[in-house]
């Protein structure tokens, strides 16, 4: 089945979806970027997503694309259009094209928007969180403003395959002081020996994850104890679970952090539990 991908207005082909050499995005990491589960053919959480989206542009002072309805129906065109019933769409505004010059363009260069989706293999998505996943730690190198969800992904890029080349599925970044801040592409989490569960606050150090925000929500529902507080490599090793936390991986847990593993070096129950219950809590539509 040929797949289709969405470029500023038009449905195209996915092997001849271009932008323009001098999109903004492509020249300057000029953009920002969503990606939102997709769960028989609906948006896990969209609402979180498009409001992440308005506050990411918002601070770089882009304008939204097209309108938040309109947005809406070509997400779904999108995934539609791909027969995704289990995945992911992926969408992406830039400032736009403009001749190369690092201040912005003028105020009628229109923001460009390219939106992607792809089918993603839920059997082998349970068998990965059923085994559990190792994390290895690097130094965050990252720029103060990784609330903001840029297309600017290279300190991400080069963890994510420090950890493929570790034979790990993850990287947790951590700070100066020790402390884990988020993954490279996922917000980290532990289970304390107390039953507490313990995620960063979400502060500039991390970004906010709309995964992250909606197991919140289902702790509470629960009564189950949150603790936004930073914790270090050491506290995570020693934790009773671990778990990480992003719209590609739902809730999955960790086993291993860099060479110690986590509680007994399985999957926890209170993760196992959160990870079957999240589709309960978040909204689907
Ligand atoms: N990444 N932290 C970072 C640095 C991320 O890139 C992501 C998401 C998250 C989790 O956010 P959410 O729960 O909203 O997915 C945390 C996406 C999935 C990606 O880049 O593929």
């Amino acid at each position: 089945m040929s797949r289709v991908a969405y470029v500023n207005g038009r449905y195209v082909p996915h092997r001849e979806a271009v932008v323009h050499v001098e999109d903004r995005g492509y020249q300057f990491a000029d953009g920002v970027y969503e990606v939102c589960e997709v769960l028989g053919g609906r948006l896990v959480d969209e609402t979180g997503h498009m409001d992440r989206l308005e506050r990411s542009l918002r601070e770089l002072r882009i304008d939204m694309p097209i309108g938040r309805a309109a947005f809406g129906v070509v997400l779904r065109q999108v995934v539609r259009r791909n027969r995704v019933r289990d995945g992911l769409v992926y969408f992406q505004v830039s400032r736009g094209v403009a001749r190369r010059d690092h201040v912005f363009p003028t105020s009628g260069t229109r923001p460009a928007l390219v939106v992607t989706a792809r089918s993603s293999n839920r059997d082998a998505a349970e068998a990965t969180a059923a085994r559990g996943i190792r994390v290895i730690t690097l130094p965050d190198n990252r720029w103060e403003r990784v609330d903001i969800k840029s297309v600017g992904l290279l300190p991400n890029v080069l963890a994510r395959q420090a950890a493929k080349e570790a034979d790990a599925r993850e990287a947790w970044f951590v700070d100066q002081d020790g402390f884990v801040t988020e993954g490279a592409a996922t917000n980290a989490w532990i289970v304390t020996r107390d039953g507490e569960l313990v995620t960063r606050q979400a502060d500039s150090g991390i970004l906010k994850g709309i995964t992250r925000t909606t197991v919140v929500k289902l702790l509470a529902k629960r009564g189950l104890k949150l603790v936004e507080r930073p914790f270090t490599v050491k506290e995570a090793q020693a934790a009773r679970e671990a778990f990480t936390t992003a719209a590609t991986m739902v809730v999955m847990p960790v086993i291993q952090i860099d060479d110690m593993p986590v509680g007994n070096g399985h999957p926890g129950s209170l993760t196992g539990e959160l990870r079957a219950a999240f589709h309960s809590v978040a909204e689907i539509a």
